[in-house]
């Protein structure tokens, strides 16, 4: 895509975000492939990227969508995807939000709590209607991501505690307005390992055994998202491990007659297909350090100054070949914007045109105006 890039740069304002539409294609092909044939419904996690020209690409593709606020549900629907291919997910959800899930007849609520699943069946029972309902159950599994981005351990914040499922699962058989659909997990995301994969299907073979000996067969099953990406080499592996990863499930689950296993994919679908593009304003050296300056910064692209993570950085316009030592920066007023301590990069030069890598999944959609800085632009590529 690059020398596409370079050849519409005179039309480009930086930093932006270019996202090449082949290949976020041939990474649906590649979904869809590996699913065919078996009873896998798999929904886009929209808090990855929720550009409306991706949006379209996915909802093209047969996708269905994982939603996380009243905001995403809104978008979804204008992005006219149908409500059976829509789930809601959160730890927090407001009335309003209920609300908006229960208008566009939302498939299913993922339900984190026995409060929660009473606020659901109360608002639902005002209107007259009813809730389609996962219980999204903590499995108790580290997935051996980043402590800020594994969801599926005891002391996290998400899910029903295992010990607490029996009864929460009880009372969402009595209540009116609640249509129980099955059990919800998500572990992690960033998981590079199959095995925390593996584990979870453990879990959810033993759950849907002891409820099946209790004569519940739930209809569906939500394995969540989580499959990581190559940021170090995103060239070499533009497209995520989707044979390994759908292969587990296909290996590992127990799947009942007629019981559909959903997944809701989000970094995997679009980190590799999006880079965020900046120019160097300044180069600086301290006693210690070469310093280039981007005009892209933390309130473009997150993930470095949040989570300490690293993305590839081209330089598409140096013709040096002598290689220098940096640290590259944005220009936030914060110690943290910093893109990549030491990186290796041709000799750079104010003006230059720099890419970041892997920067399609919660790059765009965690853009902020802090500093009172625009947000950035989007162009695609075909
Ligand atoms: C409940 C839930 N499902 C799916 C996802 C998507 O995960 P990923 O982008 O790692 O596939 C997340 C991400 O945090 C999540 O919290």
């Amino acid at each position: 895509m690059y020398h596409k890039i370079l050849d519409k740069v005179g039309q480009l304002n930086t930093p932006c975000y270019c996202y090449d539409l082949r290949l976020l294609r041939s990474t649906l092909n590649a979904i869809n492939h590996e699913i065919e044939g078996f009873p896998f419904v798999v929904h886009y996690a929209v808090k990855a990227n929720a550009n409306p020209v991706i949006l379209k690409e996915i909802k093209q593709a047969g996708l269905g969508v994982d939603l996380v606020s009243g905001n995403e549900i809104k978008t979804a629907v204008a992005a006219g995807f149908g409500p059976e291919l829509m789930a809601f997910a959160g730890v927090g959800k407001s009335d309003w939000e209920i609300e908006a899930g229960l208008e566009s007849g939302i498939y299913c609520f993922n339900v984190e709590s026995e409060q929660e699943l009473e606020v659901i069946n109360d608002i639902a029972a005002q209107r007259g209607m009813t809730a389609g309902v996962a219980l999204r159950v903590n499995p108790d599994i580290d997935a051996h991501t980043h402590r800020y981005i594994t969801t599926g351990t005891a002391a996290n914040k998400f899910g029903i505690d295992l010990p607490m499922l029996d009864r929460v699962l009880d009372r969402a058989m009595e209540m009116s307005n609640i249509h129980l659909r099955g059990l919800h997990f998500h572990i992690g995301s960033q998981i590079m390992s199959i095995q925390p994969f593996e584990l979870l299907c453990n879990r959810i073979n033993s759950l849907l055994q002891h409820y099946e000996d209790k004569g519940i067969i739930f209809e569906m099953i939500d394995a969540g998202g989580g499959l990581g990406v190559d940021y170090e080499h995103p060239e070499e592996n533009k497209i995520a491990g989707f044979h390994e990863f759908f292969d587990v499930f296909k290996r590992c689950l127990n799947v009942r007659a007629g019981q559909k296993v959903h997944f809701e994919l989000g970094r995997s679908i679009v980190a590799q297909c999006g880079v965020l593009l900046s120019r160097v304003l300044f180069v600086k050296e301290s006693s210690v350090k070469h310093f280039v300056i981007l005009d892209a910064g933390m309130t473009d692209l997150l993930r470095p100054a949040l989570y300490g993570s690293h993305h590839k950085i081209v330089n598409l316009t140096s013709r040096e070949s002598e290689l220098v030592t940096y640290d590259v920066v944005g220009p936030i007023c914060e110690s943290s914007d910093v893109f990549a301590h030491d990186e290796q990069l041709p000799v750079t030069q104010r003006g230059d045109l720099v890419a970041i890598l892997s920067a399609g999944a919660y790059g765009e959609s965690m853009a902020s105006t802090y500093n009172m800085r625009s947000l950035p632009q989007s162009v695609f590529f075909e």
